[in-house]
């Protein structure tokens, strides 16, 4: 058997260290923003059937052509890797027949998604999604309250110069009356289009918006725009969710070239980019998705939601600030006993760490028979406000801001260590 060292596979990445936290406040920021505004968290399976996505997300789409990690499994099933929660959040909707609750039911999530697309910075085949959905409800404000959320925690997480394109796809006879006028656009001028938009002129013409290809950007310039053949209750939805993302003070433009990579979109259509991104500057985006509950076999039912990518907004972020100290108390021995032997001293200090984290101290102890000085270091490392040096009966306890310390009975350290740290507060 060969011993070279096994790396994380191509596009993966552990988090660790200094990233953990950045997450976890990233969580916490979103937990706070999305909880205070009615949104319950869920959490779906990582694996799903292959048919919710290939339905769902639409099966001419590149995300379901080609970036699904599909396997089967011991029982024949075709299985995929999620590459997106919108579908998810849909099926567990109908599963758990939510639509019997109070309307809209708003959900969030923070998951790992997986796509095998060609990785670079900010784009991965495993990323992790802060996403929201609300389901049952049509109402223009429930649009505009999704936006405004993105927006406050992408600005909370000090996304850097940000910008907001919003537009609308309408639905039903409009949209297939003017697929039906783009696709004729496209086909008069096949020539000059890109070999990859040509073959989807059929499929997917709305894609032809997002080329690259310089010939095929010439022919969009003058290609129908769906946003100025809206039904007028499209028109109306779409008038009403631009006045009130205007009442809330959130800038945007109306882009009419705006389209997402996934199928299901109806009405609404955004995306927040970052400029400080460079080439993969979509930071967070979504949509309504009126047809996709029924789609999945559930009642009809409207929709609304967004993703954004986790390790996108921390490229485009400033960290939030470190405060404080990350530990309340060291623990320590003032005698440093034999490896694993345990002395008197150890189980008194294990009874200070056990009283302190019952008093709710974060508390650490030292577990490594370090020296005296390692374990000052481990302690300062670690951030901690003080360190007791315990002993059979007494203990040195050091507050590591000031510098100063004392010596008092050990059953008294945890009550000293509380007092100073409230007097600090
Ligand atoms: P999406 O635009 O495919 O939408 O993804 C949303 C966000 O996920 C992107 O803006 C980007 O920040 C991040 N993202 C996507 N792919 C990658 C990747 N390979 N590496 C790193 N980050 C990535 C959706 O997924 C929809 N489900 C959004 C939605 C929810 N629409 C309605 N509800």
């Amino acid at each position: 058997m060969s011993d070279e060292r096994i790396k994380a596979p191509r596009g993966t990445f552990d988090v660790l260290g200094e990233q953990a936290a950045i997450r976890t406040a990233l969580e916490d920021r979103a937990r706070s923003i999305l909880e205070g505004a009615g949104y319950e968290r869920i959490e779906t399976p990582v694996l799903e059937a292959t048919e919710l996505f290939a339905r769902g997300v639409g099966s001419s789409t590149d995300i379901v052509q080609k970036e699904m990690y599909t396997l089967l499994d011991g029982g024949g099933r075709s299985l995929t890797l999620r590459p997106e929660g919108t579908a998810p959040v849909c099926r567990a909707y109908v599963e758990h027949g939510m639509h019997k609750r109070a309307q809209p039911v708003k959900l969030w999530y923070l998951s790992s998604f997986f796509r095998y697309e060609r990785a670079q910075s900010g784009r991965y085949r495993q990323f992790w999604q802060v996403g929201a959905e609300a389901l049952g409800s049509e109402d223009p404000a429930v649009d505009a309250e999704s936006i405004v959320l993105l927006g406050t925690l992408l600005e909370e997480m000090g996304v850097r110069e940000i910008r907001l394109r919003l537009s609308s796809l309408g639905g039903g006879e409009s949209r297939e009356r003017y697929r039906e006028r783009l696709q004729a656009h496209l086909r008069a001028n096949a020539g000059s289009l890109s070999a990859e938009v040509r073959e989807r002129i059929e499929l997917n013409p709305l894609r032809a918006f997002d080329s690259a290809h310089e010939g095929t950007i010439a022919v969009m310039r003058d290609a129908p725009r769906l946003l100025d053949e809206l039904d007028a209750d499209d028109a109306e939805h779409f008038a009403a969710v631009c006045q009130l993302l205007d009442r809330a003070g959130l800038a945007f433009e109306v882009d009419t070239t705006l389209v997402r990579g996934l199928d299901y979109y109806t009405r609404t259509v955004f995306e927040f980019t970052s400029d400080a991104l460079g080439a993969q500057s979509g930071v967070g985006g979504g949509g309504r998705y009126d047809g996709l509950v029924q789609q999945l076999g559930g009642p009809a039912t409207a929709g609304m939601g967004w993703a954004a990518g986790i390790e996108r907004i921390l490229l485009a972020g400033s960290p939030p600030p470190a405060g404080g100290h990350a530990l309340d108390l060291y623990v320590g021995l003032a005698d440093v006993g034999e490896d694993g032997s345990c002395p008197p001293a150890k189980t008194a200090a294990f009874g200070v760490l056990s009283e302190a984290r019952s008093a709710g101290l974060r508390a650490v102890m030292e577990m490594a028979g370090r020296s005296l000085k390692g374990q000052l270091g481990q302690a300062n490392r670690l951030g901690a406000r003080y360190v007791a040096l315990v002993g059979e009966g007494e203990t040195v306890l050091k507050d590591m801001q000031d510098g100063g310390q004392e010596t008092l009975a050990t059953e008294k350290v945890v009550h000293a260590a509380l007092r100073g740290l409230r007097e600090l507060a």
